[in-house]
């Protein structure tokens, strides 16, 4: 099977038509592509783990066109609960926002990989509200790359990530954002930020304590902040030291947040710059783009500048952080002592 990539009218009905049958359909969001599966059909959420090779208790998030269609998959248990996702869902969605909540009895477990809570959102991008509008259910959809690897920004992306597992992917054109949505847990008072992403820490501090302590890469609080993600095929390394007086090994690949000086440049095989401006938004836009031309690239080992960690850098550092976990296990490189994350 080779997936076709398809667009437009025909390329919506062709992906309902695909996605009614029990299948899955690669569609664009505005954080990154997805791979869609109707979340009331076992058999198609089945598909979607088998085509990621994805762990069965990694839960999925199930996807919404408007906040209306939130009774079908969740059952909010508390007027606390009701005001505090009113609040959240009329000022973030439609947009990159994940919200943890108490699932709806009919919702299948493989869903949430048999716990009470499900992730929602509701997605902005205008193919897939259409696709969700006309198939009238709510789709599954995890980022459509194989479990572990960098996530797809592009349908071609996706072709290449699962080309062969999947018959079909609906063409957006590049995501919006690029960096998968903010996921929330609701705790009383407090909103806890379970996976760092477009909707920052200083977009949420009206709504609540925020419990934002740096997700930490050891600790797996949802299944998929699981350190190890994300990742290039290569080592990758991030470069924790004055990218001025750093020397990398020869033949190597650099993930630049702004334009470094010619002589820097020169230093590597391939440069991939995520913001000539140097603009945090850009950046992620841009990230895992680039991450996957130096993955592709003749460079042996990729270094990364690091961003500074605030507002949608956060999101940028902690995938970063996950995708050069356990790099050095790759190619039995030794670490140059403090110059390295
Ligand atoms: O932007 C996004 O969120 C993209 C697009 C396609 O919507 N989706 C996405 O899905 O990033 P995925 O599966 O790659 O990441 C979803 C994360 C995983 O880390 C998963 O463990 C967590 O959400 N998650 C999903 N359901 C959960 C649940 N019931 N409890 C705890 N964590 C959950
Ligand atoms: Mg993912």
């Amino acid at each position: 099977m080779r997936a076709r990539i398809v667009d437009g009218e025909v390329g919506i009905s062709e992906s309902v038509g695909v996605l009614r049958g029990g299948g899955v359909v690669g569609l664009p969001t505005e954080t990154v592509y997805g791979l869609a599966a109707d979340c009331f059909n076992p058999i198609a959420i089945a598909r979607i783990f088998e085509a990621k090779e994805r762990p069965l208790t990694d839960p999925l998030i199930v996807h919404l066109p408007e906040t209306k269609w939130l009774d079908r998959v969740v059952c909010l248990a508390s007027p606390m609960q009701h005001a505090m996702v009113d609040k959240l869902a009329a000022a973030f969605w439609p947009g990159p926002m994940t919200l943890l909540l108490p699932k709806h009895p009919d919702l299948p477990e493989l869903v949430t990989s048999g716990s009470e809570w499900v992730a929602v959102r509701v997605t902005s991008h205008p193919l897939f509200q259409e696709v969700l509008r006309r198939l009238d259910s709510p789709l599954a959809a995890p980022s459509a790359n194989r479990f572990g690897r960098i996530s797809p920004t592009s349908a071609e992306d996706v072709r290449i990530e699962l080309g062969e597992r999947i018959s079909l992917i609906l063409d957006g054109g590049k995501c919006e954002h690029g960096l998968e949505s903010t996921i929330l847990a609701l705790r009383g008072e407090f909103l806890e930020i379970l996976r760092p992403g477009p909707i920052t820490h200083d977009h949420l501090i009206e709504y609540g304590h925020i419990h934002a302590s740096e997700p930490a890469l050891n600790v797996v609080n949802s299944p998929g902040s699981l350190p190890g993600h994300y990742a290039p095929k290569k080592e990758l390394q991030i470069i924790n030291t004055d990218i001025n007086g750093f020397i990398p090994r020869e033949s190597s690949g650099l993930l630049a947040f702004a334009t470094p000086s010619q002589e820097i440049i020169n230093r590597y095989l391939r440069v991939e710059i995520l913001s000539p401006s140097g603009d945090p938004r850009e950046a992620a836009a841009n990230f895992y783009g680039a991450l996957r031309r130096l993955d592709n690239s003749k460079a042996d080992i990729l270094y990364a500048e690091p961003v500074t960690a605030m507002g949608i850098g956060v999101a940028i550092m902690d995938r970063l952080k996950r995708a050069s976990y356990g790099s050095k296990n790759k190619i039995g490189h030794q670490k140059e002592q403090g110059a390295l994350l």
